[in-house]
């Protein structure tokens, strides 16, 4: 282990705990049946419980940090790429409402969606919301595989957003999680996609047991796919160690060309 994790590791007073969570192998002995996302959202839970809730956008209702801030800079740059009050939008893998907290009080009643494979976060989220707001504008969470989804199949949101989703996805889901947004959009919606990616375009960089920098060439191919492009809308920030970077794109629908009659 580097010396730096040991370091940020060690000033939790249970460190000693961290050897108990189980890899995905070990984990998948004990759960046969059991997918990627529900040892993400395992490992997280353990993993929280640690450190005292301390995480840079999760939380659990016995962990609680009342952060207010972190998400207000993600939330600030929807609303400077068309973002307005009247639109409704989704935020896939929205975990504890870090935005959410933000664009719930800002978009009208019923606005807000958000998704996520696991309620423990969103539910935790949605209790550090002012109640009053939560009464008057009705945020809509729900499971990526619940009713919603079909609600929002037929009637597609203007804005999708997914922020530090992607990179706890592996590389053999990575088609299945983008064809299920692709179900979400109409030839209007625009979908944000704010992650790491790796520096070198052909490389894939495995971070640690649940996050990945993923290559640029991958994810293009997948999109193009699901007949979908991406403009880069802020420039990479690159990550200290200089192996990854960070993107966000807006992604939208290709125009399909009208099928010409055969004379
Ligand atoms: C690092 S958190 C980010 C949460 C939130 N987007 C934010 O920026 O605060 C990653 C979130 O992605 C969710 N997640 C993991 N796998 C997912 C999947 N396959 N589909 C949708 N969400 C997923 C997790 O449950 C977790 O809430």
């Amino acid at each position: 282990m580097k010396l730096r994790n040991l370091i940020n590791i060690k000033k939790y007073k249970n460190y000693h705990k961290f050897k108990s969570i189980k890899t995905f192998k070990q984990w998948q002995q004990d759960n046969p049946e059991g997918t990627f996302d529900q040892y993400y959202v395992y490992r997280v839970t353990e993993k929280l419980k640690i450190r005292d809730g301390d995480h840079p956008t999760l939380t659990l209702a016995s962990t609680i940090k009342n952060d207010e801030t972190s998400g207000e800079s993600i939330f600030r740059f929807l609303i400077e790429h068309g973002l307005k009050s009247h639109h409704r939008v989704v935020d896939y893998g929205c975990g504890s409402l870090r935005v959410g907290r933000h664009l719930i009080p800002f978009l009208e009643p019923r606005s807000y969606y958000g998704l996520d494979v696991t309620d423990t976060f969103y539910s935790a989220g949605l209790v550090q919301i002012d109640s009053q707001i939560v009464a008057k504008r009705q945020p809509q969470l729900d499971l990526v595989d619940g009713n919603l989804v079909d609600q929002l199949q037929e009637d597609p949101p203007d804005y999708i957003f997914s922020v530090g989703v992607l990179i706890h996805i592996p590389p053999e889901e990575l088609s299945d999680f983008i064809s299920k947004i692709t179900l979400l959009m109409s030839d209007k919606t625009a979908f944000i996609l704010g992650t790491q990616i790796a520096k070198e375009t052909d490389s894939t960089i495995h971070r640690n047991e649940v996050t990945w920098f993923h290559n640029k060439e991958q994810i293009e191919s997948i999109l193009a796919e699901n007949n979908l492009i991406a403009t880069d809308i802020k420039s990479g920030r690159e990550l200290e160690e200089a192996k990854g970077v960070r993107v966000f794109w807006k992604i939208v629908k290709q125009l399909q060309l009208e099928e010409q009659p055969i004379n």
